[in-house]
């Protein structure tokens, strides 16, 4: 068909055009990336090195911790390398690895792409943080709001605003309260409450958090479940190697409680994007058969005897520490190597986070 438009008209529409494209190129969404930061709340599964900067024992910032890591460095992650909330910031086309919020070498303009509020030891009950005095989680929020106002300070309010509802949250807590607390007995929560009631009371304190997460801004939120904590080297070896079974049962239960709960609240709250990240089947599959993701060992940890060492008793003298971290899937007696974060995160990323893009 021929064009009947007048000369006025066809400028008129080029004109529109060029404004549309000129909208387009400028529009925030477009030229922001879809994700702007990832924010990280929870424990040593996920401490990026706060620790460092508290007056406790639970502390990872010394050889052989961050052997594998880029530079050499011991940052106070429980590691050899990175964390699974490293790796996801990297699939998110952010930066490689989340800086501690605590870390003096990094200031506002590098949280504006990433924080790590985490603290080693911490827990969602607050008499967990108490057991090695590290920094609860109501605390770790308050960290958030102070966050907030120095980037807005830093980048102006809305643009603050659209990090903050744009960027990601990964929550990663709970088997402190379990370890160290409950089966622990080191505070009086097994004589208050039985396990099906602590975890109850440990879900209660789950939503809370998120709806005060939710109230904050966020609205990208994936709070991980718990592995098998009984199968921790650490746990094994007072157990002639067999996983505690009653440590899995109330893994299982909490995640199944924090399921339904998360499942809830996304339906409760307008606009929030909340989602459970399920790793216990994922993480007994390599447990059961690690030899199919290439590793020698899930028994023991790399450091030392495998059998005992995190934090201080993991010596950087230690003779016996293993050479190829990549064989083990954990580094210490608690926490994983850097291949098996790799292979976790990837797996999560694929199941949950990607949902986020
Ligand atoms: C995640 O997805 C990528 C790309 O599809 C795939 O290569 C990788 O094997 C997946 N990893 C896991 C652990 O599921």
């Amino acid at each position: 068909m021929l064009s009947t438009a007048s000369p006025g008209q066809s400028r008129a529409r080029r004109n529109l055009l060029v404004i549309l494209l000129l909208l387009l190129l400028l529009s925030p969404a477009e030229v922001r990336a879809r994700v702007t930061a990832l924010i990280v709340f929870g424990d040593s599964t996920v401490d990026a090195g706060n620790n460092n900067a508290v007056q406790t024992v639970v502390r990872s910032n010394f050889a052989p911790y961050g052997r594998d890591f880029p530079g050499h460095r011991a940052t106070g992650r429980f590691c050899n390398g990175r964390l699974a909330t490293d790796f996801y910031s990297e699939a998110f086309g952010l930066r490689p690895f989340v800086p501690a919020y605590l870390d003096p070498d990094y200031g506002i303009r590098d949280f504006a792409s990433g924080v790590c509020f985490a603290s080693a030891g911490s827990g969602l009950d607050v008499a967990t943080a108490g057991v090695f005095s590290v920094i609860p989680l109501s605390k770790q929020v308050d960290y958030f709001r102070e966050y907030k106002r120095r980037l807005a300070a830093h980048l102006g309010g809305a643009e603050a605003a659209a990090v903050v509802a744009d960027a990601v949250y990964a929550i990663s807590v709970g088997t402190n309260d379990f370890i160290e607390n409950y089966f622990a007995f080191t505070t009086a929560r097994y004589r208050e409450f039985s396990v099906a009631e602590y975890t109850g009371y440990l879900v209660d304190l789950a939503r809370s958090l998120l709806v005060e997460l939710y109230g904050l801004g966020a609205r990208k939120v994936a709070f991980t479940g718990l592995a098998a904590a009984g199968c921790l080297p650490l746990v094994r070896a007072r157990r002639m190697m067999l996983c505690a079974e009653e440590y899995n049962a109330a893994a299982r239960a909490f995640n199944a409680a924090l399921r339904g709960m998360v499942g809830e609240l996304a339906d409760d709250l307008p606009g929030a994007r909340l989602r459970f990240a399920d790793v216990y089947d994922f993480f007994a599959g390599i447990l059961a058969d690690p030899a199919r993701y290439g590793f020698a060992t899930a028994e023991v940890g790399c450091c030392g005897t495998g059998l005992y060492e995190v934090g201080y008793t993991c010596s950087g003298w230690d003779a016996r520490t293993c050479m190829d971290a990549d064989r083990y899937v954990f580094w210490d007696a608690v926490h994983l190597t850097e291949r098996a974060n790799r292979i976790v995160a990837e797996y999560l990323f694929n199941t949950t986070f990607v949902h986020f893009l």
